[in-house]
């Protein structure tokens, strides 16, 4: 059984997750809206990859013998300045992530839940991952450039990233 406050912080990082899927998921449309449709797919991938993270954290909730509570999600943001803009805001999204289930990790220490820290743990791998995915996609627009073909270049290389 999760204490009350292990409990609500894993349902506010379920609301986190389906709050990243629904920024990826408008970042996506963006990209199809202006004919960026590597990228668009590839964000509409990850949305469905951040909700799968929301449901294992539901599921984990739920099977502990507490309930998971699903909150108001808050708008994402539809305006972009650019591809570049997309992307740095995904990084940036991703380190807000990232320190939240460290948080969390914290959390699971404090309140001597062992099994929620061990639980945890692929989190900690999978921003890992994350951070380290979109920094390479960040540096595909300093390596590539936006000049000339550069733009549908860097769709094309984001395209192919599709797990
Ligand atoms: Fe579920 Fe991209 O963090």
């Amino acid at each position: 059984m999760l204490t009350q406050k292990m409990l609500q912080r894993l349902n506010e990082q379920v609301n986190l997750e389906m709050y990243s899927s629904n920024i990826y998921l408008s970042m996506s449309a963006w990209c199809a809206n202006k004919g960026l449709q590597g990228s668009a797919n590839f964000l509409k991938d990850h949305s469905k990859e951040e909700l799968s993270h929301a449901y294992k954290l539901f599921d984990y909730i739920n099977e502990t013998g507490s309930m998971a509570v699903i909150d108001t999600i808050a708008k994402p943001q539809n305006e972009f300045a650019s591809l570049q803009d997309v992307f740095q805001r995904t990084y940036n999204h991703e380190l807000v992530v990232s320190k939240s289930i460290l948080d969390l990790v914290d959390t699971a220490m404090g309140e001597k839940d062992y099994s929620t820290f061990n639980f945890l743990q692929w989190y900690v791998s999978e921003q890992h991952e994350e951070e380290k995915l979109f920094k390479e996609i960040l540096d595909k627009f300093e390596i590539i450039g936006m000049e000339g073909r550069g733009l549908f270049m860097i769709d094309r290389e984001i395209a192919a990233l599709v797990r």
